[in-house]
């Protein structure tokens, strides 16, 4: 069983027998860090003004996040100024910053207590964007995380590009630092699940510090590496809302959770039953509408219109539900079309009201089905009955 509060999920997941094969640790509590604010608002074309920026930071807050990234300070005024009115109201906020001076007071001057701070370490990264050798960025980290220790901030480190970063150089970095938490991004999504789990094991034989991974989702993989992450032992993961993010953006927040319940013995602090509403207002908010078939908060995620299908849901929807749709809050949809039957027919008349005999519902299907192979609405089903 998994509990929020007195809150229990389990009962909301219809697993198998394999679902939980793969999966060994110790790790029970998941920390949930999200990304929406900062990451997601890298996404190509989008920014948030400071009044869904504080609106977005208050619904992950009452959902249950444990860390927000409220923005990247630095970047300006404004941003340092939004920053500064969510740390008013909220005491789990992170800012993120580089590995330079002036980035940390931008952080400290936001009032965030909890400090992101990243540099790249992998050798492309040094050579084409920062110029700098290992021992110069070495010098970077370990002045920075002075500094910032300094000020009294609570430190997640990152080595950005951590994935393609030599494990020589990056054992040299985390076995020397002390900080909180050491995040490893996936930057530009080149890790598989396989891959992820060997890599987070190798982490393993040099730190024994909290662990988080972000992954980006640029082979589609992003929740699957996450998962897999986690079940090698990560503790904690960055994700956004509706998987918002530079490029193909990152691991979905509403997916990972979901899994976490699903595959893992673990429980997080997230209120399922908020998540969707969240997505709703992230989606309005950045213009950057979901596809009907993303998992969890697609349109379609939990619609039924196969006539095969519908029959198995009506007389138990654990047939072809993995997720009861109530643990979010929402309804499943029945839906006519060119694949449905009988029983999806009356169903939503019933649930209407209206009793129709076999004969008449055979007769409305077949109107149906020689309408093009469209959805067929509530209006126009309203309109066959009349005609009928
Ligand atoms: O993807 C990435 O490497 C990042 C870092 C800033 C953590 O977003
Ligand atoms: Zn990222």
């Amino acid at each position: 069983m998994y509990f929020y509060g007195s809150r229990s999920y389990g009962d909301f997941f219809n697993m198998g027998e394999y679902s939980r094969i793969g999966y060994e640790t110790d790790r029970k509590k998941i920390n949930i860090f999200d990304t929406t604010l900062r990451d997601g608002e890298q996404t190509p074309g989008v920014s948030f003004n400071m009044e869904q920026k504080y609106t977005i930071a208050k619904m992950l807050y009452d959902a249950g996040v444990d860390i927000i990234e409220a923005g990247f300070p630095a970047v300006s005024d404004e941003e340092l100024k939004t920053i500064k009115r969510i740390n008013y109201d909220m005491d789990n906020i992170c800012s993120l910053a580089r590995c330079n001076k002036n980035d940390i007071d931008k952080v400290i001057e936001s009032d965030s207590k909890i400090i992101h701070l990243f540099i790249a370490t992998s050798d492309i990264h040094m050579k084409y964007k920062l110029n700098k050798t290992r021992d110069q960025v070495f010098e970077s980290i370990t002045n920075s995380i002075d500094y910032a220790r300094s000020h009294g901030l609570t430190i997640i480190f990152s080595p950005e590009d951590a994935t393609r970063t030599d494990m020589d150089f990056l054992k040299h970095i985390i076995s020397s630092i002390k900080v909180e938490t050491v995040n490893f991004p996936d930057t530009i999504g080149i890790m598989n699940p396989m891959s992820m789990y060997y890599f987070i094991n190798k982490i393993k034989e040099f730190t024994t510090t909290n662990i988080s991974i972000h992954c980006h989702n640029d082979f589609g993989l992003a929740t699957a590496n996450t998962l897999a992450g986690l079940m090698a032992g990560a503790n904690e993961a960055q994700l956004t809302i509706n998987g918002i993010g530079e490029r193909a953006g990152n691991a979905s927040l509403e997916e990972v959770v979901s899994s976490i319940y699903g595959f893992l013995d673990s429980h997080t602090n997230i209120r399922m039953e908020k998540l969707y509403e969240i997505s709703k207002y992230v989606t309005a908010a950045s213009g950057i509408i979901p596809q009907k078939n993303k998992a969890i908060i697609g349109e379609n995620a939990f619609s039924h219109e196969a006539g095969i299908h519908v029959h198995g849901i009506i007389n138990n929807p654990k047939t072809y539900e993995a997720i009861n749709p109530e643990v979010f809050g929402i309804n499943r949809r029945i839906v006519i079309g060119k694949h449905s039957g009988k029983a999806a027919i009356k169903y939503i008349l019933e649930n209407k009201g209206i009793h129709k005999t076999d004969d008449e519902i055979d007769n409305i299907l077949k109107i149906i089905k020689n309408r093009d192979n469209k959805t067929i609405d509530d209006e126009f089903l309203l309109e066959v009955i009349r005609n009928e």
